[in-house]
């Protein structure tokens, strides 16, 4: 198999082919996704709720976000591998963007970053400079939350429209390979989608998008906190592991497991 670059970006774009991404944050979730050919990996600040349980993607930090990568990048024979920029690690200083950039390519594996916003323009400027490849993330930014109060849809008036269409505009001309496009109406993902050169990638934001990438637990329904109305249970896992769950405690308590076949005997067994 080879190993997919952000090239996939470019060429996937070009063909008409859409590009499919998970979020993933173990070694053992990201193999199956990496065997099932996934094109990109990304380990997400979302890790903040569904791996740490905190009520917001605030809290990560860039040791956590290295240890995850690590464990991702060891999975990943094909899929490329994207390590989101968590909160505070690239507004602070255009040093920190680069610093913090690097340390994700060097120390854990990444081969691209993803940074929210237009806000901190230089910093994505600089990365690109120092040739790490950078993906832009517009619409609902989650980093936003204590300005925005709560996550809801984006864009939906002229004013809020016109302005996500120049922040895209903006950073496909300072070169970032592709935009992610959060909680946007399907028409308005669909106008940028067909006007930029470089792909976007939806999450709720409809079908038009160039690529797709939803949280592996939403889908297979392992967070259970909420579900957005753009998550569809593609595998209904968490009630798997519920009643895999019941039936252990209940074996345990009925002393039926372990039985003989999943015991070790002195005559039988080396
Ligand atoms: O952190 C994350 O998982 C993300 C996706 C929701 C795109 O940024």
């Amino acid at each position: 198999m080879t190993k997919k670059t952000v090239e996939i970006f470019r060429s996937y774009k070009q063909k008409k082919e859409k590009i499919t991404v998970l979020t993933a944050y173990d070694y053992t979730f990201a193999k199956i996704f990496d065997k099932e050919n996934i094109d990109a990996l990304l380990v997400g600040d979302s890790l903040g709720m569904v791996i740490k349980g905190d009520k917001n993607t605030l809290g990560v930090t860039m040791d956590e976000i290295v240890y995850h990568t690590k464990a991702v990048a060891k999975a990943a024979n094909q899929a490329l591998v994207i390590a989101d920029m968590p909160f505070l690690s690239y507004q602070t200083s255009i040093y920190d963007a680069v610093r913090n950039a690097g340390r994700l390519v060097q120390k854990a594996g990444a081969e691209c970053v993803k940074l929210e916003g237009t806000k901190h323009l230089g910093a994505i400027k600089a990365i690109i400079k120092a040739e790490i490849p950078v993906i832009g993330h517009l619409g609902l930014t989650p980093q936003s939350i204590l300005q925005m109060g709560k996550y809801k849809i984006q864009a939906k008036g002229n004013n809020e429209i016109q302005q996500l269409i120049s922040d895209a505009k903006q950073l496909q001309d300072i070169g970032v390979v592709a935009i992610v496009l959060e909680c946007i109406p399907t028409e308005v993902a669909k106008d940028i989608s067909k006007n930029l050169q470089i792909p976007t990638i939806g999450i709720g934001a409809g079908k038009y998008c160039d690529g797709q990438v939803l949280v592996f637990q939403d889908m297979f329904n392992l967070y259970i906190e909420m579900k957005p109305k753009f998550v569809k249970t593609f595998s209904d896992i968490g009630s798997k592991v519920s009643q895999g769950v019941s039936d252990y405690i209940k074996e345990i308590k009925a002393q039926t497991f372990p039985d003989d076949i999943h015991s070790f005997h002195l005559k039988n067994d080396k």
